[in-house]
């Protein structure tokens, strides 16, 4: 199969940003989960993950954005921050195209890691990406607990509220496990408007922390971490049983936890699936 000689590639800085997020939306259309991020949203997901739109392309043909590619940069570090394609111009090289693109946006600013998450089902992408020479390195799940789950009893030790600033100090001890990229400390700081944290404390001391966001009908957890000292397990599920007893009848979601993420026992001990 060819290129389409018609494809052009363009920095998605140069484009207006209401037919760059159109265009994302197009892109995902037919997506496993609905993404449909009022424009808003999007602008600010894309600061909060460092999202370099100069690095970022968009494909078209003829007139039309046929696709677009988003580049992340944190340093060295870089992440492929979503990628779509049309889905009535899909299949016509326009995603290798673009990606092709980014590698090159990549490397001319000096990153020397690429990372990116892909759904396991999502077999286009996969094969996509393998094609261009990216490896597995972990899995992250994604997890929920039902509003409906029976509400936890309260738990013995006392957990107390925080403003969110207070666990940054103890972040990066906290995690020997990497994060994934979107509950990164710098990018849950992009999000301190919005985010709510619990804590376990010995005097004036954190062991343990749970930052969360209340979303409509929702818990979205964006970490939960102890110190290693500790017996995580039982801090994790403590928080957390505080956090539903708190918000009964409330959906708990979690994205994106490494499979090695020592608080994932505590995810399932309090109904997390
Ligand atoms: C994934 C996506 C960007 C691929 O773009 P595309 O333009 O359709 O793909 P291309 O035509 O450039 O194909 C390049 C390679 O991808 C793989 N691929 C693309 N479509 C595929 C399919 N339907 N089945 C299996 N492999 C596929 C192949 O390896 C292909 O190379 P090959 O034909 O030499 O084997 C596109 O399917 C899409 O937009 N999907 C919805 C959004 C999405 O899933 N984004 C990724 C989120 S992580």
């Amino acid at each position: 199969m060819v290129v389409d000689a018609r494809l052009t590639l363009s920095a998605a800085a140069d484009e207006p940003f209401e037919d760059l997020h159109a265009a994302y939306v197009a892109g995902y259309r037919g997506y496993y989960v609905h993404v449909d991020l009022p424009l808003e949203s999007f602008r600010a997901e894309l600061v909060m993950e460092d999202v370099d739109l100069t690095a970022s392309a968009v494909a078209r043909l003829d007139d039309e954005i046929v696709g677009v590619a988003l580049l992340a940069i944190r340093g060295l570090r870089g992440r492929i921050a979503g990628i779509g394609v049309a889905p009535q111009h899909r299949g016509r090289r326009v995603g290798e195209t673009l990606m092709h693109r980014l590698l090159d946006e990549a490397r001319a600013r000096g990153v020397q890691w690429l990372w990116l998450e892909v759904l396991t089902q999502n077999e286009p992408a996969i094969r996509l990406y393998q094609k261009l020479g990216f490896r597995r390195i972990r899995r992250l799940l994604v997890l929920s607990r039902p509003a409906d789950t029976p509400r936890p009893a309260r738990p013995g030790v006392r957990v107390v509220e925080l403003p969110p600033e207070r666990v940054w100090p103890c972040f990066d001890s906290f995690h020997n496990v990497r994060p994934c990229w979107q509950r990164e400390r710098v990018s849950l700081e992009g999000r301190m408007r919005d985010l709510k944290a619990r804590a376990i404390t010995i005097g004036p001391e954190i062991i343990a922390e749970l930052l969360f966001v209340r979303h409509q009908s929702q818990l979205r957890q964006f970490d939960l971490a102890s110190d290693p000292k500790f017996d995580r397990r039982a801090l994790g599920k403590t928080l957390l049983q505080a956090l539903h007893y708190e918000f009964p009848l409330v959906e708990g979601v979690v994205v994106n936890v490494p499979e090695d993420d020592p608080m994932l026992p505590a995810l399932y001990d309090v109904d997390y699936v």
